[in-house]
């Protein structure tokens, strides 16, 4: 700050921070991949045993695809890391191929040798008998670790981070959830049929997620540009679960031309 700042200059410095985090329109999906794996080696680096926040989704299968290659190209080395994932199913057995454990062995975990007694899911399973005893569980394995160093996101059609369904309470932790009727409608062609789609999951909150140091989102295509829209641009709102993320010192959203292009337009 110069010592000629005014109070008002500094307010909407200050206001700029919260309502405008920085936004990296990428040439198209493969370079905004790229940009997320380099995050991570990044996160990486800077720590001894960093601890990464994960997410699953078809956006994602990108960005673990070039991380294995990194991998492979001895350019980044996972073995030290420890992992917790944002989100599971309830009612979807951790080996099932439909289960977010699943999605994770076969995406990054096998071929980026993440070693999997350090990489961490909510317990599902336990979260059918004991929702409240498994989501303090997770949220102490998350703070006995140190903190998440860098939480990846990807955007829900109807504005939900992980499994955080508007409207979404800010300060909320891990706890299980009910699934909105967008959601379960994209998870249909996974499980086959709409009827076979859990109704319930054990997320990480909107304040857990807030508490990672960086985060990194990643929208890509069309399909998200609305969400993005209300994400960046609208009221910072519980409907709009993305939106909180606007409250956060050390988020970029990482996007494609088609995700981006209703940013500005009204
Ligand atoms: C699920 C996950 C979210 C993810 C979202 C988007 O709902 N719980 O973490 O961001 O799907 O999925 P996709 O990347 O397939 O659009």
């Amino acid at each position: 700050m110069t010592s000629s700042e005014t109070g008002e200059v500094r307010a909407a410095r200050d206001e700029e921070q919260v309502t405008r985090p920085t936004v990296v329109v990428h040439r198209d999906a493969s370079e905004a991949c790229a940009a997320i794996s380099r995050s991570i080696a990044e996160a990486v680096a800077l720590r001894e045993r960093a601890v990464l926040g994960l997410a699953t989704g078809s956006t994602m299968v990108g960005v673990y695809t070039e991380v294995v290659r990194l991998v492979g190209a001895k350019e980044l080395d996972l073995s030290d890391v420890t992992t917790f994932n944002l989100d599971e199913y309830l009612g979807v057995d951790r080996d099932d191929p439909r289960s977010f454990r699943t999605f994770m062995r076969e995406q990054l975990f096998e071929p980026g040798h993440v070693d999997p007694t350090r990489a961490h899911f909510p317990d599902a399973e336990l979260a059918a008998s004991d929702p409240l005893g498994a989501a303090r569980a997770y949220e102490g394995m998350i703070r006995e670790s140190g903190g998440i160093d860098l939480q990846l996101l990807g955007l829900g059609r109807n504005g939900h981070v992980a499994f955080n369904e508007p409207p979404a309470d800010p300060a909320s932790r891990t706890r299980v959830v009910s699934l909105a009727a967008t959601t379960r409608e994209d998870a249909a062609s996974t499980f086959g049929s709409i009827d076979d789609v859990p109704r319930e999951a054990i997320t990480m909150g909107v304040r857990t997620i807030l508490e990672a140091r960086r985060i990194r989102v990643l929208a890509l295509g069309e399909r998200k540009a609305d969400v993005v829209r209300r994400a960046l641009e609208g009221p910072v709102s519980p409907e709009v679960p993305a939106s909180h993320l606007r409250e956060h010192a050390d988020v970029v959203f990482h996007l494609d031309a088609a995700a981006a292009s209703l940013l500005g337009s009204d």
